[in-house]
């Protein structure tokens, strides 16, 4: 209560990325306090294990890619209740991204636009962090994406193979987006991924993220390749480009921000229909991750019904606060 009456008003003054940057460094602060720290915890732990092959998720809900995209944070953010965090997304190289503003929120509608375009301090500077922290009590995925520089495929693979080598050791499952490349060079990234991954002496999972505005035929697609490639599972579902689930007024305010992916409420029921249909598909042959517009304990109960295994959240987290992971932690 405390966060949407108090905190969330005076956050919401100020311009989006600016809160991110408060957010990073409060907790860099917050990072040191022991005290404080031990209490959080104490405050926000939940152990309602999952286990899929070898790793224990020590509960079901995980903060979404693209909150810390630095890896600068995470160790902080695994406090507030998450079973598993998904860093990134990471290049190979440093990348600025979009220009700004590239953040927007739909207050009413609890949305976030974003088109912020993959910006990360590239892959070295993310592995040393992650290194800083060897001893964690959650699970730590990393998402991983090309340089926007690699065009061909033999570059999109070298970008891919480069990034799952050098964190193969540090991280417990990786994740690629479908449609942020092309399908073939996809398929080449999968294949290449198979090669490495049976040369390696433990398996780490791999997961593919969807869009919302998959269509059928692009799931068929990717489903085939997923049992052709081995890959673990699906993680269902990114942002929507779609506003239709939107309010009259926050459709006028998101015509007005220009292009963007839509994330939190405005995304409906679009994820729970992409789980839906892959489980509907595959039985029990993929873990699925159901994300995209999980607000409320119900919105999770819908995604675990219609077929989720784990949950990824973002917007939920913007909008609700910390406690709103301990609510969807102790709801289900
Ligand atoms: C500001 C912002 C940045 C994001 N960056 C990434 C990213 O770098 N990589 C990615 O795979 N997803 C990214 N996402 C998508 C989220 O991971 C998540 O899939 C999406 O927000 C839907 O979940 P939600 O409805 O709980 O917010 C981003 C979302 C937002 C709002």
């Amino acid at each position: 209560m405390t966060y949407k009456r108090i905190i969330r008003p005076l956050l919401f003054k100020i311009e989006p990325e600016q809160v991110h940057h408060l957010l990073v460094n409060g907790l860099k602060c917050y990072r040191h306090l022991s005290p404080i720290r031990s209490g959080i915890r104490k405050k926000y732990h939940t152990y309602k294990p999952f286990s899929y092959k070898d790793i224990v998720f020590p509960n079901r809900i995980g903060l979404a890619a693209g909150f810390d995209k630095e890896a600068a944070v995470f160790d902080e953010l695994a406090d507030f209740g998450f079973g598993f965090i998904e860093i990134g997304t990471v290049t190979p190289h440093p990348f600025d991204g979009n220009p700004g503003p590239r953040i927007f929120r739909l207050i009413d509608d609890e949305s976030l636009i974003s088109r912020t375009g993959f910006n990360n301090p590239g892959l070295e500077i993310v592995l040393d962090r992650i290194k800083e922290i060897p001893k964690r009590n959650y699970r730590l995925g990393v998402n991983i994406n090309k340089d926007a520089t690699s065009t061909t495929s033999e570059q999109i693979v070298a970008d891919f193979s480069l990034l799952f080598d050098s964190f193969y050791l540090f991280v417990d499952y990786f994740t690629l987006n479908w449609g942020s490349i092309d399908a073939a060079d996809f398929e080449a990234v999968l294949a290449q991924l198979a090669n490495l991954r049976e040369a390696k002496p433990e398996n780490k999972c791999l997961f593919i993220k969807l869009p919302a505005d998959i269509p059928e035929a692009a799931l068929d697609t990717v489903i085939a390749l997923a049992q052709r490639y081995h890959a673990d599972g699906f993680i269902a579902t990114g942002p929507t480009m779609d506003r239709s689930n939107l309010s009259s007024t926050a459709r006028t305010e998101a015509d007005k921000i220009g292009a963007g992916g839509l994330s939190g409420k405005g995304i409906g029921a679009k994820s729970v229909h992409v789980v839906r249909y892959i489980k509907s598909k595959t039985q029990e042959q993929f873990l699925i991750i159901g994300a995209g517009g999980i607000m409320t304990s119900q919105d999770a109960k819908n995604m675990l019904e219609a077929g989720a295994d784990l949950l990824q959240v973002y917007s939920t987290f913007i909008y609700n606060g910390p406690n709103a992971i301990l609510e969807l932690n102790k709801s289900i």
